[in-house]
């Protein structure tokens, strides 16, 4: 009797990125940094090592999300360690789940992924295995990430239409990002979670006091979830603090915000020539479990 000859289980590519036509695998090929669904749809990754899935159908405008500038802002203000106490937090959640850092986190709209950085630097020094995922619509912001070589999966793409199959990832991070929680929810697993980070109602008062008449508090991304069932909240952290911003920083915090569009020229000037800025930062962490499969699921 023969035994029947059984072909290798092909390996799997449930963990690779969805092609944007057909939502087949895409394979790694054997030209350099060429990826292609079995449908011969084919993407080359950037020199620095990361895919651009955005496709021109699914671009609302030439260079979606921030611009350049806003991005380099943002990378020179969050490197001076301003924001220390939120990415302390962050990482102290992360460490404190059940898996701690042992798991694959998904970093949506990770900018020029300050985040994922200081992630990687506590996995590293607690000795743990963690993945990481970044994607955000901004070229520019993920080429940046992309830079710190962080052994990261990066992607150009939109968090409207996550490039990755469901149930990959155990934790969603989303820090002043936009999000739609019928996709951050197909790509969590059942037991995964979300932390989604905003502003509370003091954050950066001591900057848009100085370029509004009243301070309207903004809600930050939470409103869109909370009006569906995807997610359930866990639990909110606060992290308040007063900082002194000083020098070329205050610039690059009014360029990183959005308030930076609602500034006249005289106010840009007199910020500009401010040596200090006192301002409190004031965010809530919110820690969202995620409902699929546990309810009915309604709204996007
Ligand atoms: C306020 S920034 C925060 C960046 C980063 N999370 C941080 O805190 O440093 C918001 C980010 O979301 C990105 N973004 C905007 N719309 C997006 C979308 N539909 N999908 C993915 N990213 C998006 C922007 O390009 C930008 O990098
Ligand atoms: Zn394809």
């Amino acid at each position: 009797m023969t035994t029947p000859f059984t072909y290798p289980a092909p390996r799997s590519t449930r963990n690779n990125f969805k092609c944007p036509n057909c939502n087949q695998a895409l394979i790694p090929q054997t030209e350099a940094r060429t990826f292609a669904c079995s449908n011969n749809h084919s993407f080359d990754s950037a020199k620095e090592g990361y895919l651009n899935l955005l496709v021109v159908q699914n671009k609302r405008s030439r260079q979606p999300g921030d611009s350049d500038e806003m991005i380099r802002s943002r990378q020179r203000f969050l490197s001076a360690g301003y924001y220390h106490d939120l990415t302390d937090a962050i990482a102290q959640c992360i460490e404190k789940s059940a898996i701690g850092f042992n798991q694959t986190l998904f970093d949506i709209g990770c900018g020029e992924g300050h985040y994922m950085q200081q992630l990687r630097e506590a996995a590293t020094h607690a000795s743990t295995d963690l993945q990481l995922v970044g994607m955000d619509i901004s070229k520019f912001a993920v080429r940046l990430a992309a830079k710190r070589n962080l052994n990261a999966r990066l992607v150009v793409d939109s968090a409207f239409n996550i490039p990755l199959f469901e149930n990959r990832i155990d934790t969603a991070l989303s820090v002043f990002s936009p999000i739609s929680p019928q996709e951050t929810s197909r790509v969590l697993k059942p037991s995964g979670q979300l932390i989604m980070v905003g502003p509370g109602e003091q954050h950066l008062s001591g900057l848009t006091e100085l370029i509004y008449e009243k301070n309207t508090p903004h809600r930050g991304n939470y409103d869109t979830l909370e009006a569906t069932d995807y997610f359930a909240l866990q639990q909110q952290i606060e992290v308040k603090k007063t900082i002194t911003v000083e020098g070329a920083a205050i610039l690059d915090l009014l360029t990183m915000t959005p308030y930076y569009w609602h500034c006249t020229p005289e106010q840009q000037i007199a910020l500009q020539q401010l040596d200090r800025l006192e301002t409190p930062i004031h965010f809530y962490l919110n820690i969202y479990k995620n409902m699929k499969g546990k309810a009915p699921q309604t709204g996007a």
